[in-house]
């Protein structure tokens, strides 16, 4: 017998006899007498409970707080998604537990100073959520909905051009066409003195001012005062989708996929086609050379050039639904908070007023719209827009990084590698950043020197939902024309 035999058989022996006893409990078990089914049910209760168990004591990230469901399913979040109050609920759980709350079995929020650092400024892994912004299917990647950094960066180069201050200004103009519709529809309820909506205008305005900056053409919400095609109602859907389907990646695959691309079913599907639409007009516009899709084409001539295998016609197609998506509700909640916090302390739109007056005596803020440049430099309005989208941030999800290899300290914690962390800026902030200033700046000094209002109820609080996004509506307001 060989050495390898030897050591063989002799572990057969050793093994032998635990393996017999285990056989024979199994032949003696009660639970064979049970039929299939019930054998199942039990064997998969005893699996979770398993799971369940080391989720929560043998874990890595068993030592952070959190609540207890939240350590073993992901169902404890979904069902804070679902509730339209993620936001909120996740701050109670920070001020009941402190800075780390472990909100799923392998994510924890963040509120600790040092994250900011830790997380947002450094180029961490995306978490895998992000790959659901991939629209209107699976075959559509943008640098939105790219996990990994190197790849993202890459692709944004040839899309990042466009956003540049210096370019965003040049669009200044047609905005203003945009914005004086919206002016002229805030002087006709004036003069009928009628309630009006202002989260929807401030929408159909925000979508509008998205096509001129991105197709040099509005898509005609504010001329008609009204959701055209439904798209704006559609965009709900998308966004409770966007939430949900994040987590289970593998009904993104079932449901986005070509056929329903085609179909024009889903959600996304009309966003794309609103944005399809609006694209193939513009390449017949030979005027328009100003705009985020002239940058985006000139990127893809040199992605050509380069053998991009990242950036093509199809992630220039979905990059630019992204925008319509992500450059509208934000906007319009941005707006919303501005005015509707200001109407609960009329002390500061006192101030701002004063600050106008005072800008106007130097001869700045004139004209129909007041320009950029000008409401760029009037402090206290630009800390109350700040003060706003910190009031109510537009974005409602975390954001989720990666711990990468290694591990990550944030202050005293440490995660180790993979572990999700939500907060969200650094190099995934947003692109759109000048162009959402110059919106609300313009518009924000505009109304504020032009128009005082007041709540039809002024005890009457807003409504909102949070899920990818957060945007409010019902409560409109009576407007006098100053
Ligand atoms: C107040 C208004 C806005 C807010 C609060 C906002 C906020 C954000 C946030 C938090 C992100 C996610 C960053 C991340 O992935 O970590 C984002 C991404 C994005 N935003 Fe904005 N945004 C606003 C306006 C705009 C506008 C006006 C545009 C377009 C004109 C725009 C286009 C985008 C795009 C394309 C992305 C995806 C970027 C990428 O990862 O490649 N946003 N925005």
């Amino acid at each position: 017998m060989s050495a390898e035999d030897f050591i063989i058989t002799a572990w057969r022996e050793q093994l032998g006899k635990p393996l017999m006893v285990l056989k024979k409990l199994r032949d003696s078990s009660p639970v064979n007498d049970l039929n299939p089914g019930v054998q199942v049910v039990l064997l998969v209760t005893a699996a979770l409970f398993f799971i369940s168990l080391r989720r929560r004591y043998f874990s890595p990230i068993s030592h952070i707080p959190g609540p207890f469901l939240a350590s073993i399913t992901r169902f404890w979040h979904l069902r804070q998604i679902w509730s339209g109050r993620q936001n909120l609920k996740l701050l109670e759980q920070h001020e009941k537990y402190g800075c780390f709350v472990r909100m799923a079995p392998n994510e924890v929020s963040i509120t600790h100073p040092s994250g900011v650092k830790a997380l947002l400024l450094a180029t961490l892994p995306k978490g895998d959520w992000y790959r659901i912004v991939c629209f209107p299917d699976y075959r559509f990647s943008t640098p939105f909905s790219m996990v990994d950094p190197k790849e993202k960066n890459e692709c944004s180069k040839y899309l990042s051009t466009g956003y540049l201050q210096h370019n965003v200004i040049k669009s200044e103009p047609a905005l203003d066409k945009s914005m004086s519709k919206l002016f002229r529809w805030m002087d006709k309820y004036a003069n009928e003195q009628k309630p009006m909506d202002l989260d929807k205008f401030f929408t159909y305005v925000a979508f509008d001012i998205t096509g001129e900056v991105v197709f040099s053409k509005p898509f005609g919400f504010i001329e008609k005062g009204e959701d055209v095609r439904g798209s704006i109602a559609m965009n709900l859907g998308m966004e409770i989708y966007i939430a949900f389907a994040g987590y289970f990646q593998w009904v993104h695959r079932l449901f986005a996929n070509p056929v329903t691309t085609w179909l024009a079913i889903l959600p996304m599907g009309h966003l794309f086609d609103t944005t399809m639409t609006a694209l193939n007009e513009r390449q017949k516009d030979p005027e328009a050379s100003n705009d985020l899709a002239a940058h985006w084409f000139k990127g893809l001539e040199k992605a050509k050039k380069d053998q991009s295998k990242l950036f093509d016609l199809r992630c220039l197609q979905a990059f630019a639904t992204a925008n319509v998506g992500a450059g509208s509700d934000t906007v319009s909640a941005g707006l919303q908070s501005f005015v509707y916090h200001l109407l609960r302390h009329p002390d500061g739109w006192n101030r701002i007023k004063t600050e106008i007056e005072a800008a106007r005596n130097q001869g700045r803020c004139e004209g129909e719209v007041i320009a950029y440049n000008d409401s760029a430099q009037l402090p206290y309005l630009q800390a109350a827009i700040k003060e706003g989208l910190r009031m109510f941030a537009p974005v409602s999800m975390g954001l989720p990084r990666v711990a990468p290899k290694g591990g990550l300290k944030i202050g005293e914690m440490f995660f180790p590698q993979g572990v999700t962390l939500t907060w969200g800026a650094g190099y995934a902030s947003c692109p759109g950043q000048h162009v959402a200033k110059m919106q609300l700046s313009k518009i924000a000094a505009t109304i504020v020197r032009d128009y005082t209002m007041k709540q039809v109820n002024p005890q009457q609080e807003w409504k909102w939902a949070a899920y990818f996004t957060a945007v409010p509506h019902d409560w409109p307001v009576y407007i006098t024309k100053r």
